[in-house]
């Protein structure tokens, strides 16, 4: 789908991933719903995007949710593109995995995108067509040890995407799935940690970190070619064909 003057609700847009694409899009064209929790953030990011409006919700609560979608439409009247960026790391061990922390990821990186698709999919069979990009991660194709937790809620997320995309095919509503790997963001700092302070691990990346701005420009792919599954890079699809 072509973004100009498209309604765009990109969540997470306050930092990273987000930001970049919600300024990708604007730059071609599309107006921008931003969500994240961060109102003065985003206010901020409002007054320089022209046409876009600042929505906080936190995405972990359904009745937010709700509210963001129906300010987006008493707003702008449609939805033609849902982004669901918004996300949060969690580094431990599966023995010391804390089921509360367990129940936030899940909350966040899985029941609040599917949330957000229940919510715009009958707006988008309404209006005869849609795109929803589901920011995944590479981490989904990878074993890696201490991202048990965070990479089984970006996998499950990128099985709903991949049903609800059969599922909708006939409704001219396009679901993808973007797989970024390492990305230079905020991501890291704001990654649960167990034990305290102990980082993330990069794991053997064939390539150097990714900009968040090169992420942005993948997700425009995605959106544009209404592909299945996006890969920040190709060794990904490998794994993702279990050829690695
Ligand atoms: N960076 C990487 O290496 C990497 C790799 C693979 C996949 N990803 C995925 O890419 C997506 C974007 O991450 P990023 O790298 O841009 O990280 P980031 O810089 O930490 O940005 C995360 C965004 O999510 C928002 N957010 C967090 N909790 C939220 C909540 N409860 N409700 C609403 N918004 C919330 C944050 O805004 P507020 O704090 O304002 O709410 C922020 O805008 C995530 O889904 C992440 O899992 C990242």
């Amino acid at each position: 789908m072509d973004v100009k003057n498209k309604i765009v609700v990109v969540t997470g847009a306050s930092s990273g991933i987000g930001l970049a694409t919600a300024r990708l899009l604007t730059e071609r064209g599309a107006k921008l719903a931003l969500v994240s929790r961060s109102k003065e953030k985003l206010e901020a990011l409002s007054k320089e995007l022209p046409e876009s409006i600042a929505i906080p919700a936190d995405m972990t609560k359904p009745n937010e949710i709700k509210r963001m979608v129906e300010q987006t439409m008493d707003h702008f009247g449609r939805i033609d593109i849902l982004v669901n960026n918004a996300g949060q790391g969690y580094y431990a061990t599966i023995e010391k995995t804390d089921l509360d922390i367990f129940h936030h990821i899940f909350d966040l990186n899985l029941m609040g995108p599917l949330i957000a698709m229940q919510q715009v999919v009958p707006i988008m069979r309404r209006q005869g067509r849609g795109a929803i990009i589901n920011i995944s991660s590479g981490t989904a194709l990878m074993r890696l040890p201490n991202l048990g937790v965070y990479s089984s809620s970006k996998r499950a997320l990128a099985g709903l995407s991949l049903t609800a995309r059969e599922e909708l095919k006939n409704d001219h509503i396009v679901v993808g799935v973007v797989y970024p790997y390492i990305t230079l963001t905020n991501f890291g700092k704001n990654t649960i940690k167990d034990p305290q302070g102990e980082d993330r691990q990069p794991g053997n990346s064939p390539t150097p970190a990714d900009t968040a701005e090169y992420i942005a420009l993948k997700i425009l792919e995605g959106i544009v070619n209404g592909d299945a599954e996006i890969f920040a890079h190709d060794w990904m699809m490998k794994m993702a064909k279990g050829g690695a």
